[in-house]
């Protein structure tokens, strides 16, 4: 019996990763974590916006509030939700913003032909989606129609949503369709993926076309966060024209579009997948650290100063629809892949907070990487949903560079770095410091050196799965749920812990009382 013991503490001992060493400097804060980082997206697409968000004013059965699900709000605030792009993706292209407002039984139902040419009645517009914003905190980033709309339509949206009352035949309209006081509307995007759906345009007539529309965009005393429409993943062409192109009072960032996509013609199973299949999974987020330090190196050569932004507006991991989905409406299960894809795409983003000002995952609800899913009355909170609760403390915080050196996650002939992590400093002093282990296998022992001030550990929570596949479904919840974590030591501001394989922790420490 002994001997049988002792051989599973070796193969124990063997699957536990030898060394990996971070050091965290606690006083060299400089950057802060925007918490836009931290932003989502809802497009009109599948089950996102009706259903899912939205079910009527008149639903029976789904508790609402204006016709807003009262449990989706419920789950959204706890994320803090700071930022929300709408109305898409492909569909802003094509949507004109006056079809949504006014008497519902008035609108103009139209053809969502981006996604499944289903039947749009306009229901949820603009007058429904900001006074969302603002029932949930979040600040609108609205994504302006510049592939089929005109710059009059684009600068009379603005009119209608953020001049002061009285002032134009738009502030006009609004009032008259129930809300007299403008709402805040900092963010507007113009256009969406122009080299693409929203208009197969080449960089340098996009830029012009830029040009054009932003002149007739006036904030009506308030400043308009302007945001460009950017590259596609390695595109850097995009990328250098724009920089060269665009005068510089008339932005203010250029967007990035990367998914964690297997193969764009078979993208694979959700719920089902190899450990072949997530490790590209793990390359394709991993490189998000590339495209955002090259993107931002074209960046520096313009505008070293860096006061323009770079938003990662759409970013997730995408896989085949759920059998038995309409495929045309992007709906997917989130495993514990979709969590260590989410804790290290946001470690990423984090460590890049002197650039990546604002990111926007793709997308809230029902659709591709949602942190929510519904089926009728019922919702789940995916393991995506959790990382992002558990990352809101570095939401404004000031990063903290760390350095690490990791182990090697291998499969097959490739490696990746297995572990990754970021920090950040909040406004009480506390630190914050989210640790991923993508290796599917086998634990990592981590030692961190905090350079600095002393510090001891207060809480620390974990996500993690029995199997990367392990998902909540409606009938099983709260199969990932994040567990608190006891397991750090700390002496003499070494910290040492061990991570479980796909797991992610976020460690909070408080800086050690001052002796007397
Ligand atoms: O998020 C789904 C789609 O992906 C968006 O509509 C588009 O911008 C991107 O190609």
């Amino acid at each position: 019996m002994k001997k049988i013991s002792t051989l599973i503490a070796l193969i124990v001992a063997m699957n536990v990763a030898a060394q990996n060493s971070i050091v965290v400097n606690t006083k060299a804060g400089k950057d802060t974590i925007s918490r836009y980082i931290y932003g989502h997206f809802a497009e009109h697409l599948g089950q996102c916006i009706y259903g899912g968000i939205y079910v009527g004013e008149n639903n029976p059965t789904i508790p609402n509030k204006d016709g807003i699900r009262l449990d989706v709000m419920q789950a959204l605030k706890k994320l803090k939700v700071p930022v929300l792009r709408w109305p898409g993706g492909c569909f802003a292209d094509t949507y004109h913003w006056r079809d949504g407002v006014g008497p519902k039984n008035e609108r103009p139902s139209i053809l969502n032909v981006w996604w499944g040419n289903v039947r749009e009645d306009n229901s949820f517009g603009t007058n429904e989606f900001l006074n969302m914003c603002e029932e949930l905190g979040a600040e609108p980033y609205i994504s302006g129609n510049v592939g089929s709309g005109t710059p009059q339509e684009l600068a009379d949206w603005v009119k209608y949503t953020v001049h002061p009352n009285g002032s134009s035949p738009m502030t006009d309209l609004r009032k008259n369709n129930g809300r007299a006081e403008p709402w805040q509307v900092p963010f507007w995007g113009l256009g969406n993926e122009a080299w693409g759906c929203g208009g197969n345009m080449k960089a340098d007539y996009y830029a012009n076309i830029y040009r054009q529309y932003a002149t007739f965009m006036t904030g009506g005393g308030k400043k308009l966060y302007r945001i460009a429409s950017g590259a596609s993943g390695d595109d850097y062409n995009w990328t250098e024209v724009l920089m060269k192109e665009l005068p510089k009072g008339l932005y203010d960032a250029l967007g990035l579009h990367h998914y964690s996509v297997i193969d764009w013609q078979k993208k694979g199973s959700a719920t089902q997948f190899s450990e072949e299949q997530y490790f590209i999974t793990m390359k394709q987020t991993l490189l998000l650290d590339e495209l955002i330090s090259k993107h931002a190196a074209i960046m520096d050569k313009y505008d070293p100063q860096k006061t323009k932004a770079l938003a990662v507006d759409e970013w997730g991991g995408w896989y085949d629809t759920e059998p038995g989905t309409n495929p045309a409406f992007l709906f997917q299960q989130n495993t514990m892949r979709d969590a260590v894809l989410a804790g290290s795409a946001l470690n990423i983003f984090n460590n890049h907070a002197d650039r990546v000002k604002m990111a926007n995952l793709a997308q809230m609800v029902n659709v591709l990487q949602a942190v929510i899913l519904t089926n009728d009355a019922r919702i789940i909170l995916t393991p995506t949903y959790h990382i992002m609760e558990m990352y809101t403390v570095h939401h404004d915080a000031a990063l903290l560079p760390v350095k690490i050196i990791s182990e090697k996650y291998q499969v097959g002939n490739e490696v990746l770095d297995a572990v990754n992590a970021s920090a950040s400093m909040d406004k009480t002093g506390n630190i914050h410091i989210s640790l991923v282990n993508i290796d599917a296998a086998k634990t990592q022992e981590i030692s961190i050196a905090l350079q600095g001030e002393t510090y001891n550990v207060a809480s620390g929570r974990v996500l993690t799965g029995n199997t990367l596949q392990q998902y909540n479904s409606f009938e099983q919840p709260n199969a990932v749920i994040p567990r608190s974590f006891t397991d750090a030591t700390i002496n003499n501001n070494q910290l040492k812990l061990k991570i479980p394989p796909h797991s992610i922790i976020v460690l909070s420490l408080s800086p050690a009382k001052q002796r007397k």
